[in-house]
Parts: C-alpha cells; sequence; structure tokens
C-alpha cells in the first residue's frame, strides 16, 4: 500500500503529514504523540462514533507504554461549532491538568479539527495540537494549512485563530465507516484543487472518480496526498492569507452564504462548495473570463460525483449577497471572488457587478 509524506514549510512551525493505509493501527502513531507529548498530559477530542473503531486502540497504545490519556468525547454537527463547545473544551482540557507542554490530540472531521484546534489555539495563550482526521474533508483540507475556529450565528469561521499543528497523521482507512453522503462532501474541495491549481490533477480525479466511490485505498490515498501537497504549497507561500491562499476560496463565497442561510443544516460544507464553485464559474463567464467549458467540465465530474450543481430555487440573491458582505471574503466592503481562467487557473476578483451574480444563480442546470 502507498504512503505519502509530505512536509508543510512553514518557518519555525514545519510539520509533516504522514498518509498511509492502516497508519492509525501502527506503532507510528503512537510513537508520533509519544514524542511531542515528551512526557506531559494528552487530551484526545473526539466523537462518540469514533471512540470503538480509531480512539480506543490510540488509547490502548499509549496505555500500553504508560500514557494514560485525557478523553473529551463530545456529539457531532455543524451547529456544534461554536464558543459554548470550545468553552466546555477549555474545562475539560484544566480537568485534564493540560499545562503549556500538554499535547491536545483530535480524532475528528473539519468541525471537531476547526474548534479544538482553535481551543488549542487560545488555551494558555495557545498549546500543540496533533490532527487526526477522520473525514475525507478534514483528509485534504480543513486538518493542514492552520486555520481554526468556530462559527457564529451571523456567519461561518467568523472566529478563529492561525494555529498549525505539530503533525497531522491521515489513515485513509477511516473513510471505510465514513458515510457516502459525507465521502461525496469531501470530493467536492479535492475537485476545487484541480480546478484552482492543476488541470492534470482534475482529469485523475475524474478518471478515479468510480475507485474513490468504491473507496479504493490506493486511489483515496494518491487524491489525499496531491490535495494536501498542493494545500501545504499554497500555505507555505502566504500562511495567512494576505494573497494566494484566497485562491482556497473558489465556490466559499456562495457556498458559506448558502451554508449560513440554512442554519448549516441543510448542506454539508462540501455540497455547499459544490453549488458554489458552478456559481462562480458562471460569474466567471458572465464578466467575460471564464469560458463555458470550463464550467461545464466542472459540471459534469462534480454531478459524476453525485454532488448538487444547482442553486436553491428558494434562495434569493439578495439574501446570499447579505450574508456575504458579512464573511470574511469582503475586502473595504467589497465581496470577492475566485473565477476560472481555465481548468487550473484562477484569479481574484473583488469588480463583479451584481447583475453578473444575479444572472449566475438564475441558470438552470
Ligand atoms: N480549517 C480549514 O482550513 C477548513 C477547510 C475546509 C473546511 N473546514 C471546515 O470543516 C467543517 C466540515 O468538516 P467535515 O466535512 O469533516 O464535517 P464534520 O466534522 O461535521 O464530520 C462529518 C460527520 O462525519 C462523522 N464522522 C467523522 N469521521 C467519521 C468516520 N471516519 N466514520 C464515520 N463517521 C465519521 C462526524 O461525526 C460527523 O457527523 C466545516 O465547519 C468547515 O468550515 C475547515
Amino acid at each position: 500500500m502507498s504512503a505519502y509524506q509530505i512536509e508543510v514549510a512553514i518557518p519555525d512551525r514545519d510539520y509533516t503529514i504522514e498518509i498511509a493505509p492502516g497508519l492509525l493501527a501502527t506503532a507510528r502513531t503512537i510513537d508520533v504523540l509519544q514524542s511531542l507529548a515528551n512526557k506531559s498530559r494528552i487530551c484526545i477530542v473526539t466523537h462518540p462514533v469514533l471512540m470503538k473503531p480509531y480512539v480506543s486502540p490510540l488509547v490502548e497504545g499509549l496505555k500500553e507504554r504508560g500514557i494514560d490519556p485525557f478523553l473529551h468525547v463530545i456529539p457531532s454537527g455543524e451547529h456544534r461549532k461554536t464558543l459554548a463547545t470550545v468553552a466546555r473544551m477549555y474545562d475539560a482540557f484544566i480537568e485534564a491538568k493540560l499545562d503549556r507542554k500538554s499535547l491536545v490530540v483530535v480524532v475528528g472531521g473539519g468541525v471537531l479539527g476547526d474548534a479544538a484546534g482553535f481551543a488549542a489555539a487560545s488555551y494558555l495563550r495557545g498549546i500543540r495540537f496533533v490532527q487526526i482526521p477522520t473525514t475525507l474533508l478534514a483528509h485534504v483540507d480543513s486538518s493542514v494549512g492552520g486555520k481554526t475556529g468556530v462559527d457564529l450565528p451571523q456567519g461561518k469561521n467568523l472566529i478563529g485563530a492561525f494555529h498549525q499543528p505539530s503533525s497531522v497523521l491521515i489513515d485513509p482507512k477511516t473513510l471505510q465507516t465514513l458515510p457516502m453522503r459525507e465521502l461525496r462532501a469531501g470530493l467536492a474541495e479535492v475537485i476545487k484543487y484541480g480546478i484552482i491549481y492543476d488541470n492534470a490533477f482534475f482529469a485523475r480525479v475524474d478518471a478515479l472518480l468510480p475507485r474513490i466511490l468504491r473507496r479504493d485505498m490506493e486511489a483515496l490515498s494518491e487524491i489525499i496526498a496531491r490535495s494536501c501537497e498542493i494545500k501545504a504549497e499554497v500555505v507555505c507561500q502566504d500562511e495567512t492569507e494576505q494573497g494566494l491562499r484566497a485562491i482556497l476560496n473558489f465556490g466559499h463565497t456562495i457556498g458559506h452564504a448558502l451554508e449560513a442561510i440554512t442554519n448549516y443544516r441543510r448542506y454539508k460544507h462540501g455540497e455547499a462548495v459544490a453549488i458554489g464553485m458552478v456559481v462562480e464559474s458562471r460569474i466567471g463567464e458572465r464578466v467575460g473570463q471564464t469560458p463555458a467549458e470550463t464550467t461545464q467540465a466542472l459540471i459534469d465530474t462534480l454531478q459524476r460525483a453525485k454532488l448538487p450543481v444547482a442553486y436553491p430555487s428558494d434562495i434569493s440573491v439578495e439574501r446570499v449577497l447579505e450574508v456575504a458582505q458579512r464573511d470574511k471574503k469582503t475586502v473595504g466592503g467589497l465581496l470577492r471572488f475566485v473565477l476560472p481562467l481555465r481548468i487550473g487557473e484562477v484569479n481574484v476578483r473583488s469588480d463583479v457587478p451584481i447583475s453578473a451574480i444575479e444572472a449566475a444563480t438564475q441558470i438552470s442546470i
């Protein structure tokens, strides 16, 4: 089975992403956690559904080395990505007697990684944490790059911090228990990397789709590794999103607004991003920069991945614009959009006329 190692070379905070099917069950994982904890306390934060398959073996492995981790197990759901959840994490950290040298280990998807990463970023002004992501979205996106945070009722990820993990350990076998809808949602971000950065990867993902959807470990490992590599390249050039990193937001200006308007309950994050990418590609057509074939290729691949592509008829453009204005993707009050130039290349524009956004949401597919 293929194994991959990707270095995230951010000065002074560099770390390695390790990807291998079965990685969680190996001594390597315990070695990494043991050496990072360096005799200090470990707190594992996770969800109930992940306890038996993934966390219990990890706890056993640590206990065999004389390490007794503290467990904080919390229910799932984007609607729980809140400051209240983070406050409960602080209580758990205090109960676990975590100090400045302690280690938080997050075993879960992007919601938990973002929230627990933010708790680690702010507890005692910042302690180290390790990401053990368990969803495809977290494997390819949220576990890498150090964006942590929580939602407010007014919008997504409005509170947060840049805090890089000390290590990212990815075991694609965790995807064997992931519901199919979640797997597909993660694929939206994989397809995004092809559009924004690498046209050969876009074609490769499209060709691998049947194997990916069958959860073939070789195919999954390959796309996870290339996605992490692209994210790492972008993040290393622009950690705090002063410029280039914004390209990772393709599909997210519209996508985040759709999630907030529907109270984070109608769409999985990746599903909202899939619709957002199609709308934003259509906006690119309207402003004269995206070839219609690019949008069509995107739609075809998303549909083959069985992701939604149609803008919801019950949500007005005015409402989307209002919510998007509050999002972090505005600069000086201007909405910023990432728009394709072709497959593999995008630019960021803040001069999109409202008429182009309106027209892009009114095309039926
Ligand atoms: N920090 C970043 O750079 C970044 C990037 C992209 C997305 N995000 C954030 O990620 C979040 C979405 O993350 P997500 O899609 O992973 O959702 P999620 O964390 O809610 O996980 C989805 C569901 O799958 C369950 N689950 C997780 N792993 C499982 C497994 N192996 N087997 C069975 N069930 C499993 C969870 O309990 C949950 O119910 C959003 O809040 C988004 O804003 C962050």
